[in-house]
C-alpha cells in the first residue's frame, strides 16, 4: 500500500512511522508512507504561505484551493489513487470495518486539515471520503491521519508476524478483545485463570468467547447491538 500525506506540519509525522512495526513494514516494502509538505506546492514562493482569511464573517484562515489542488493534481500524475480522504471532526467515525475494507486499498492519499479548515470546493471536488477519528477537535489532522495510516499499514498481509493477531483485536465482529495474560501463573496470589493453564484448545477458545461477549456487554453493550441488528 502507497499511503501520500499531505501537510503543512510535516514534522509532527516524522515519529510515528519511524519505529516498531510500522518501520519494519516499509524496510519489507509492504507499505510506502510519503509525507508531503503543502508549502512546496504554494504559490507564494517567497513566503510558502497556504492559507488565508475567509470570506464572510468567520473568524479563522482557511487552507488555499490553489496549493492543494497542485498537490493532488501532481500525485495523480504518477499513479491512480483508490481514495482521497481529508481528515476533519466532520468527518465520517474512523471504526475497524472501515480500517478492514480500506487496507485492501492499494495507493490512498490523506490530506490533513489544518486551521479552520479548507476552502469548501476542495471538498467537492477532490476529497472522496472524509473521516474524523472520534468527536473531539485536535488542533489539526496529522494526528489523525496518523492513526488512520497506523490501522491500516498493521492490516496488510504480512506485517504483523502473527496473522492471527488481527483477528482476535478488539472490535473485530464487534466484539472487545478477552483479557490476556502472561508468566508468572501466580503474581503476589493474583492467579491466571486456571482454563488459560488447561492446554485444551477448544475450551480456551469457548472462555475467550465468553470473556469477549461478556467484558463488551459490560463496557460497549452498544457493539452488540449492532451486531444483532
Ligand atoms: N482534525 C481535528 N480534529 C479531528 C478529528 N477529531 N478527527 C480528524 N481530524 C481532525
Amino acid at each position: 500500500m502507497h499511503i501520500d500525506i499531505i501537510t503543512v506540519l510535516p514534522e509532527i509525522l516524522q515519529g510515528p512511522f519511524d519505529c516498531s512495526i510500522i518501520k519494519r513494514a516499509q524496510k519489507q516494502g509492504l507499505a510506502e508512507i510519503e509525507i508531503h509538505n503543502l508549502r512546496d506546492y504554494s504559490t507564494d514562493l517567497k513566503h510558502r504561505r497556504v492559507d488565508d482569511a475567509a470570506f464572510g464573517f468567520s473568524a479563522g484562515m482557511v487552507m488555499q484551493i490553489e496549493p492543494i489542488d497542485r498537490a493532488i493534481t501532481h500525485l495523480k500524475s504518477l499513479r491512480h489513487y483508490d481514495e482521497v480522504i481529508y481528515t476533519s471532526p466532520d468527518g465520517e467515525t474512523f471504526n475497524q470495518g472501515m480500517a478492514n475494507s480500506m487496507s485492501m486499498y492499494e495507493n490512498i492519499i490523506i490530506l490533513c486539515g489544518h486551521y479552520k479548515g479548507i476552502d469548501h470546493r476542495i471538498r467537492e471536488h477532490l476529497i472522496t471520503k472524509e473521516i474524523s477519528i472520534g468527536d473531539y477537535v485536535l488542533t489539526g489532522g496529522e494526528l489523525a491521519a496518523a492513526v488512520i495510516t497506523d490501522s491500516l499499514v498493521r492490516l496488510i498481509p504480512g506485517v504483523l508476524h502473527d496473522e492471527q493477531a488481527a483477528f482476535s483485536d478488539c472490535f473485530q465482529d464487534d466484539l472487545l478483545a478477552a483479557p490476556i495474560y502472561t508468566r508468572p501463573a501466580d503474581y503476589k496470589g493474583w492467579k491466571v485463570p486456571e482454563i488459560l493453564l488447561s492446554g485444551n484448545e477448544r475450551k480456551v477458545r469457548e472462555w475467550e468467547l465468553e470473556q469477549a461477549l461478556e467484558r463488551t456487554r459490560q463496557l460497549r453493550p452498544d457493539l452488540l447491538e449492532k451486531r444483532n441488528m
